[in-house]
């Protein structure tokens, strides 16, 4: 058992997370924004100070993807410079920081899936200021931050893409989505498993992903869903980015972050399975194994293979 330190843990991830540990035992103390704001160093100094983690997991961030354009440097301030202020805190008090970062620090202009160790080189404010937090995290903390670069996420709490798509599905509301971006649909319990079985297993400090199995584009997961809440999957068709300009504009068309495996993340039997469509929005924990981690700063496999993710579904 350990003592985590969840911060953001109102949001999406962080829900699903510290229910995650919660279940499997480890002592977890959770902070929501209202508790913790990140960007105050002297609160995030004092609450390290009396809690003493061992590990401290950041699920806060500016998630205004669109919004961060206008306002960069606010976004900045939280994807950021909280970051520096966790790092150090972290540093002072031995504690290993996991950083969860984003598919938007890649360009999205590569034909196969993105390694960990891949330059990246972000298009838009939000990737500019994930990557700072990355940057700050390692900086700080080289031989204990770990970067988790996650993607296209989806849980039982909060809104999302899919969770949009069920709702205009059960209303059998025609809808136009974008097929030439594609990506990694992820269920948020699957990278909470990711990280715990990361952090138990012992990996070295480095940038890992941690995402669900398979690619699909944004279309391709609304027929899906569609399909899922007994709705026509005609009722989606495809369209453009192009059609759909965005503020954050340079989104990465086709940015998939490897490890993959060959499941297919649009079969009925992985939705069902992750209990997003059977059961509803619960906090149901996939039972699909998770990808084998790599540390992109050995650049070599390390000792956190699949076995031991699939033990911690
Ligand atoms: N969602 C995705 O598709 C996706 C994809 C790739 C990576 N990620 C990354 O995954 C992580 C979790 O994302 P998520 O989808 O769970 O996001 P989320 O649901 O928006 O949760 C983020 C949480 O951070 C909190 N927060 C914002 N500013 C804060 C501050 N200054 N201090 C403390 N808490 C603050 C928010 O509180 P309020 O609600 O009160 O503002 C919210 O509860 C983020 O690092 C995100 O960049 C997300």
């Amino acid at each position: 058992m350990r003592r985590w330190l969840i911060t953001g843990a109102g949001g999406m991830l962080g829900r699903d997370l510290t229910a995650l540990l919660a279940a499997r035992g480890e002592q977890v103390a959770e902070f929501t924004r209202a508790g913790l704001d990140i960007t105050d160093a002297a609160a995030v100094r004092t609450v390290l100070e009396r809690y003493q983690p061992q590990v401290v997991v950041n699920c806060a961030a500016w998630t205004a993807v669109d919004d961060a354009e206008a306002h960069e440097d606010s976004a900045l301030e939280v994807n950021g410079r909280a970051v520096a202020y966790l790092a150090a805190a972290c540093a002072d008090h031995h504690a290993a920081l996991v950083q969860i970062s984003t598919d938007y620090v890649f360009d999205g202009l590569a034909e196969k899936p993105y390694a960990e160790d891949h330059p990246p080189a972000p298009r838009s404010a939000y990737g500019r200021t994930k990557l700072a937090g990355e940057q700050a995290a390692r900086t700080a903390l080289p031989q204990n931050a770990y970067v988790a670069r996650t993607a296209w996420l989806y849980g039982a709490h909060g809104s999302s893409f899919v969770r949009t798509m069920l709702s205009r599905a059960r209303a059998a509301s025609p809808v136009s989505v974008v097929d030439d971006q594609r990506g990694q649909p992820t269920w948020t319990a699957d990278v909470a498993g990711q990280i715990h079985a990361l952090i138990t297993a012992g990996a070295p400090a480095g940038i890992y992903h941690a995402t669900s199995s398979g690619d699909t584009t944004w279309f391709g997961l609304a027929r899906e869903v569609y399909a899922h809440a007994g709705a026509d999957p005609a009722l989606v068709t495809p369209t453009t980015t192009a059609a759909y300009p965005r503020r954050s504009g340079a989104l990465p068309p086709v940015t998939t972050l490897a490890p993959e495996s060959a499941a297919s993340v649009t079969s009925s039997a992985t939705l069902d399975r992750v209990g997003w469509f059977t059961s509803g929005p619960t906090s149901v924990v996939s039972s699909r194994p998770g990808p084998t981690f790599r540390a992109a700063s050995r650049c070599a496999n390390v000792a956190v293979n699949s076995s031991a993710t699939a033990s911690c579904t």
